[in-house]
This record gives structure tokens, sequence and C-alpha cells, in this order.
């Protein structure tokens, strides 16, 4: 699969100097303030902090969803913060995977659909795609809801359903942003656990955004933020 591309050791995502500002109304808001960090291939990362820390910018920025004020960002050997916007699209749906707190599921279209999304996205055609869909999501234990549309699913179901898309692709880093923020205790544990069965085996990075005090002990670092810088880290057991 693509995640074993690199070897474990290796870097994945290396950040130096980063920094975002945005305009706002009344001035600029520092959203980073230089940033350094060095994410191992096949780590489990969780970027901590309370909200306005500056948790889903970084997160953005490394999927070259917006573009730095300053500073480096280099992702699977290559310069993401050099990219052209076409280029950074490419370079995302080829090697980044993404999972929402809100799920950000379509409503009109059925579960194995949606996590057939990036598939069609890349131009493969329909039956291939919804047999790979459908295998998704048997691996995440929710076959059953293929035909299902999301309001007819659980939250539970649909962070499955989020999780089966982010995996069809079989993408080297996937970024979580608050994945279990709207589930209840028992369901977010199942996500967390669910993450550690399909990431560690094909040596997946993953970066999960969380304010939860639970996370470490599915992750191998936590790296603090406040106000748009890092304050600390701790590696975990
Ligand atoms: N598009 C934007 N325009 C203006 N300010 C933004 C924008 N996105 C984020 N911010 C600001 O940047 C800071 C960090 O936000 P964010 O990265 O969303 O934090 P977190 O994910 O940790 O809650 C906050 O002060 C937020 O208001
Ligand atoms: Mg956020």
């Amino acid at each position: 699969m693509a995640g074993g591309i690199r070897g474990m050791g290796e870097s994945a995502i290396s950040i130096k100097g980063l920094k975002k500002d945005y305009n706002v109304g009344a001035g600029e808001v520092h959203a980073l303030r230089g940033i350094d960090m060095e994410i191992a291939c096949g780590e489990f990362v969780c970027i901590a902090g309370k909200s306005g820390s500056g948790k889903s910018t970084l997160l953005n920025l490394v999927a070259g969803l917006e573009s730095p004020t300053d500073g480096s960002i280099n992702v699977l050997g290559q310069r993401i913060d050099r990219m052209s916007e076409i280029e950074r699209i490419r370079f995302r749906r080829s090697h980044i995977g993404f999972v929402f707190q809100s799920y950000r599921l379509l409503p009109q279209y059925t579960a194995i659909e949606n996590v057939a999304l990036p598939l069609m996205l890349r131009g493969v055609e329909k039956r291939e795609r919804e047999r790979r869909a459908l295998e998704a999501l048997d691996m995440v234990g929710i076959a059953k809801c293929a035909r299902q549309r999301p309001a007819q699913m659980s939250g539970g179901e649909q962070q499955r359903a989020g999780i089966a898309r982010s995996i069809i692709t079989s993408p080297a880093i996937v970024m979580a942003d608050e994945p279990t923020g709207n589930l209840d205790t028992a369901t977010g544990e199942m996500v967390l656990t669910l993450f550690q069965k399909l990431f560690r085996q094909n040596g997946t990075t993953l970066m999960i955004v969380s304010h939860d005090d639970d996370m470490p002990r599915h992750v191998d670092r936590t790296i603090r933020l406040s106000d748009g810088a890092l304050i600390g880290e701790g590696i975990n057991a």
C-alpha cells in the first residue's frame, strides 16, 4: 500500500518556521507563530490544544488546503508550499486522507457512494469503485449500511463511513480533525481503536487533532499548541 513506500523512521512531514496570519477586519490574527515539527513515517501524532490554538490551521497547511505566510512544509519529500494550487490538489488526492468531526458525508448519497467519491474524482469506473467502497465499508464494520443515506445512520456509523472514505485511496497520511468530537465516549473509543487496526499494519502516518485527554493512549506522541505556538510535547508509552 502507499503508506509503505517510505520506511519507518524516515520523515513523513517536516515543518520549519511555519507561520500563518489571517487578515480580519480589525487587523491580523497570528494563527501560527513559527512552528517547527518532524513527524516520522508511520507515526501517530496528536495535536492537542484549546479551541483557537491553531490546530486546524496546522492541519490545513500540511494538507495544502491553505498557503503559509512564511516557512516551509515538506510532505513525503515534497515542498508543498512551493506547489501551485493544481499541484497541491493532485498531491492531496494521491497521498492524504481526511476524517472530520462533522463527518462531511454528502446527504443525497448512500454510504457506498460517499466512500467511493475519492475514486470517482480519480476517474475509476463505477463498478470497480463501488466494489472497493464496499470492501472499505466492510473493513470498518458497516457493510450493512452500504445503501443507507447519512440521515439513516448513527453518528458512529457516519464516522465509520468517513474513515472508510479516508482509506479508499490507501493514502500515506491520514489527517483527522477532532474525529471523536461529536461522538459519545464509547463510540469515540471505537473510532480510535479502528484507526489502530487500519493504519498500524499499513504504516500509515496519522495526524489527529484533539482536545481530549484520553488521546495519549492511542498515539505515539502528543504535541501541544497554545496561541499558535508549540508549547511542549510528550512521548506516550
Ligand atoms: N479563515 C480564517 N480567517 C480568519 N481567522 C481565522 C481563520 N481560520 C482560523 N482563524 C483564526 O486562527 C486562530 C486558530 O484557529 P484554528 O486553527 O481553527 O484553531 P483550532 O483548530 O485549534 O480551534 C483562531 O484565532 C481563529 O479565529
Ligand atoms: Mg479546529
